[in-house]
């Protein structure tokens, strides 16, 4: 019986790259976004070509309990397992002190922390059943204290107390894990000039940004790690050292 995973924010990046990574491995897709239908319909559709009848898509704001509710609906039953949760959808936008509104607030942690947080709570009997196993991506820059960026830091440091916290909760049936990429992909609708790109690539040990593969290499093997649990592991070319 083919395995499966649900991974957040899978149309585009990051989330395709870990989509079309286990569709290689033979396992079912499922393919969650927002507002990006097109691509998830189009991605889908790619992989049921190559695998026919293991991918699908499914929408919802993960800063809303009724979406969530919705989602978590419209799994239920899609393929005879849940093995692996990827909490991969994220909003990302600075917020300077003296800007910050509820509404900022809302997003920033309804999608990078309360939604995350919400599918485990609805999913883990599922993942209990199948010995399956969670990854949440944070980001490891946040650990160093980032201007501008106060509320999403806070959002992905909750990720990694919930990570931390769920691991010894959910143990010995579901691992929990986080992912913490580094500098991968320019933010999206940001497009960074020669010179902003080289200060971060100096940053960086490995002397280059990273990639959405080095991630979803990542992803593959910590969902094949039967003895990892409550860990955050960095993949930013020793950004963080
Ligand atoms: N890119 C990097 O260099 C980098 C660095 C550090 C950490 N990370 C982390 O790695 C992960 C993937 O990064 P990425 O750059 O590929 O992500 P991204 O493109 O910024 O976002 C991924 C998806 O998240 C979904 N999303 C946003 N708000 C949502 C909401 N309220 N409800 C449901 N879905 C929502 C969007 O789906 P729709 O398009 O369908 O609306 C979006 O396509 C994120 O968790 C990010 O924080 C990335």
């Amino acid at each position: 019986m083919n395995k499966t995973i649900f991974i957040t924010g899978a149309a585009k990046r990051i989330g395709k790259a870990i989509a079309l990574t286990f569709k290689d491995l033979g396992w079912n897709i499922i393919i969650h976004y927002n507002s990006s239908k097109k691509d998830a319909d189009e991605l889908a559709n790619k992989i049921n070509k190559d695998n026919p009848d293991t991918a699908r898509a499914v929408q919802g704001n993960l800063d809303k309990e009724a979406d969530i509710a919705k989602i978590l609906n419209d799994i239920d039953g899609m393929f005879p397992s849940l093995d692996l949760l990827v909490n991969n959808a994220s909003t990302f936008y600075p917020t300077p002190i003296e800007e910050i509104s509820e509404d900022h607030w809302e997003k920033l942690i309804g999608s990078n922390l309360k939604g995350p947080l919400f599918l485990i709570q609805g999913l883990k009997e599922k993942l209990k059943a199948s010995n399956g196993s969670i990854i949440n991506i944070t980001d490891t820059n946040l650990t160093k204290g980032v201007a501008n960026y106060s509320i999403y830091s806070a959002a992905k440091a909750g990720l990694e107390a919930i990570t931390k916290g769920l691991a010894r909760e959910l143990a010995p049936e579901i691992k929990v894990n986080a992912i913490a990429p580094g500098a991968m992909l320019e933010p999206p609708d940001v497009t960074w000039t020669e010179d902003q790109k080289n200060k971060v690539i100096e940053s960086i040990p490995l002397n280059r940004m990273g990639s959405e593969q080095d991630i979803a290499e990542a992803v593959k093997f910590l969902a094949h790690c039967e003895y990892i649990t409550g860990q955050v592991v960095k993949v930013d070319g020793g950004r963080s050292l």
